[in-house]
């Protein structure tokens, strides 16, 4: 059976003051969550030591957001896998729209970031995804499927989270339609080679539509982004029914 994955991707949010605040008031939820569910939240860098610190002896996984291919080097403002990993980090969002819309991320950086990524241990989360005028032109199974080709070339699938992530769905209350998520995954895990891939949906995931999200077959977890931000809020969506 495939693993549920539930990551809160808390962008660039919260100090470190903020993080430890929140973790005192999120972790004692998580004392009903069934066993089997993996739980991580991903952090700006500069919250990764103090998150690293404050999870020691929970079960919550620590993410990073980015990582760059090489393991060092002269490319400023730039973290490598290795720096990551020092800190205690295991897995990282690779892809997300939001770095390849404002960022200049590319298909062919994607696949040397996730390959890094692997190389030094962590598992990657790659974000894949269509804009609305490409789903309103019908070419959401095309762009997916060039997404997939390019980003996961030598990709090893033994240690890969996929995240379906509409960018039209992300930041906007707009969900996708969660029988249309399903679907979209399905296409999705008929692409890869190896079937226990865990696949999540990411898009304006909140308390109040998490319990139908996870109903649907193929949809293996969730990517949250500001529902994520409020303990009580992430808390509800990690104990989902
Ligand atoms: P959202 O973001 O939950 O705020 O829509 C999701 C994401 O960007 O991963």
């Amino acid at each position: 059976m495939r693993k549920k994955v539930i990551a809160g991707n808390w962008k660039m949010y919260k100090t470190q003051a903020d993080a430890q605040e929140y973790l005192q008031e999120f972790l004692p939820q998580l004392d009903e969550t069934p066993e089997e569910r993996e739980v991580i939240l991903c952090v700006p860098f500069t919250d990764l030591a103090v998150m690293s610190r404050n999870l020691h002896g929970s079960r919550v996984r620590l993410g990073a957001q980015n990582v760059h291919w090489e393991s060092e080097g002269a490319f400023t403002g730039e973290v490598s896998a290795p720096m990551l990993v020092e800190l205690g980090v295991s897995y990282v969002v690779i892809g997300h729209s939001e770095r390849r819309q404002y960022f200049g991320e590319t298909d062919e950086t994607v696949n040397q970031r996730l390959k890094a990524a692997q190389a030094a241990g962590m598992v990657p989360i790659l974000c894949v995804g269509e804009t609305k005028q490409q789903r309103d032109s019908g070419q959401t199974e095309d762009v997916i499927l060039k997404q997939l080709a390019i980003d996961l070339e030598g990709v090893e699938q033994s240690r890969l989270v996929i995240a379906y992530e509409p960018i039209w769905a992300i930041g906007t209350g707009d969900t996708c339609e969660s029988k249309e998520a399903n679907r979209v995954i399905g296409i999705i895990r008929n692409q890869l080679s190896n079937s226990d891939v865990p696949i999540q949906y990411g898009g304006s995931v909140k308390p109040d539509n998490i319990d139908e999200i996870m109903a649907q077959p193929e949809i293996d977890g969730v990517l949250v982004g500001g529902a994520s931000l409020v303990p009580s809020g992430f808390g509800r969506i990690v104990n989902y029914s």
